[in-house]
Formats: C-alpha cells, structure tokens, sequence
C-alpha cells in the first residue's frame, strides 16, 4: 500500500512514524529500492513526532531513528528539530510547511500501549493541532533502551495534532504484540473518546489497521 501511494503520487508528502513495528516495513521498502521496483527520490517523508529539549541526532530520537531505520534515497526526510529553543513555535512551522506543500498524501501511524497516536497522548483532542505535549511514564518507558535509561528520555514531546493526522489522504495503522490488543480493541470497538486517541482514526474515510494477531486477540469482531 505504501508503495502503491508512492508510485501513483510521486511527488507527494507522506508520513511516517518510527517505533519497533515498523522497522520491518522499512526494510522491504529498502529491499525494494535497491532491487528498482521502488523509487523515491521525488517523495518527501515526513516525521508525524519528534522529542523536545534534546540535541538534534542524539540516540533515541526521531531523527536518530530515521538515520538508522529508513534507509532510502527520499527527496528529504524531514523531522521536527528537537533541539528547537522554541518547540511550540517548531512544531508548528513544521506543520504548517507539510500544509503549504499539499498536506499529507499517506500517513502510515504506529498506537503506543495508551492508545496514543504519533505523541498524542490520552486527553488529545479530535480538532487538536501540532503542540508540545507532556509524556506519559508509559510512553517515555518504551523509550528508554534507545535513550539509554528512563531518566535521559524527554519529558516533553512534538506532535501532529489529531486533526492534522485526519487531513492525510489516507491513513495505515501498523501494530504488533500482545501489549497492544486493549489498545486495538478500545480504538476500534470502545466509544470515541479524547481518552483513547487513536478512536479519532474512525473518523477518516480511509484508514487501514494492519494488526497481528497478538494485537487483534482483544477484538470481538475478528
Ligand atoms: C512512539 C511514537 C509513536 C509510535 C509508538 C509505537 O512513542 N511516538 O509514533 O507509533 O510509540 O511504538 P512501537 O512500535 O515501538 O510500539
């Protein structure tokens, strides 16, 4: 799906997120680069988060993740500067810079074991937009291999707002393992709610969950 939306909109922005789940998927989007049947030196990719207040590369951020995990020849790989002296202000251009280049033409999303969707953590609004957030305990725990140790992961994040997530044209939704399946079920089952942030995915038109098994073991409906 990812290639079928870079190949019919070359040009065309799309989102990614970074995590465990979708290292795999990049790495096949490599295999496929190098064996010529994918191309992306038009497409620019863009992160949908990013931490605050922590040098710029430094192991454990977004941007270190992409260095290491998305080994492609993208146009540009943008991400949030997270040594920004001013986040909120940061953040915001960012999102308005994806805005004023066309909006989003795919955003492939990762959920966090809360339910949050890029860093919008439990309490985010449908209609919020790109903001600094507070990190949950949860979030920054999961965080705390790459950063070597909980004490040196941020406690403030950058993120695309719910509603800027919405704007993409089309939406994908990578998870894996057990420690997701109350997560799945609560954002595809359970009321929509700021309390599960990914239950605001439901309003889009086209958005597709990938799940395995482990995460979908919760679902009523299978
Ligand atoms: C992180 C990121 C999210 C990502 C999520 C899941 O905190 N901010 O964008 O989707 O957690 O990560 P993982 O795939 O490692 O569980």
């Amino acid at each position: 799906m990812i290639c079928d939306a870079i190949a019919s909109a070359p040009d065309a922005q799309i989102g990614l997120p970074t995590g465990d789940t979708p290292i795999g998927t990049y790495a096949e989007l490599a295999r496929r680069e190098r064996a010529g049947s994918l191309r992306v030196d038009r497409t620019t990719a863009c992160a949908i988060d990013e931490f605050a207040d922590v040098k710029r590369g430094t192991p454990g951020t977004n941007a270190a993740f992409f260095a290491l995990h998305l080994p492609l020849a993208f146009r540009a790989v943008q991400v949030p500067g997270s040594n920004a002296p001013d986040p909120e202000l940061e953040i915001a251009s960012f999102a308005e810079g994806i805005r004023a280049a066309g909006g989003l033409e795919l955003c492939v999303l990762g959920i966090g074991r809360n339910a949050h969707v890029a860093f919008n953590e439990p309490g985010s609004r449908l209609d919020s937009r790109a903001r600094v957030v507070d990190l949950e305990l949860v979030s920054r725990e999961a965080h705390a291999g790459a950063f070597g140790g909980l004490a040196r992961v941020p406690h403030r994040g950058m993120t695309l707002g719910i509603a800027d997530i919405l704007e993409a044209r089309k939406l994908i939704v990578l998870v894996q393992g057990q420690s997701k399946a109350r997560a799945v079920r609560d954002a595809i089952e359970g009321p929509e709610s700021e309390l599960v942030p990914a239950s605001w995915l439901r309003a889009h038109a086209e958005v597709t969950w990938i799940v395995d098994r482990a995460a979908a073991s919760m679902l009523s409906h299978k």
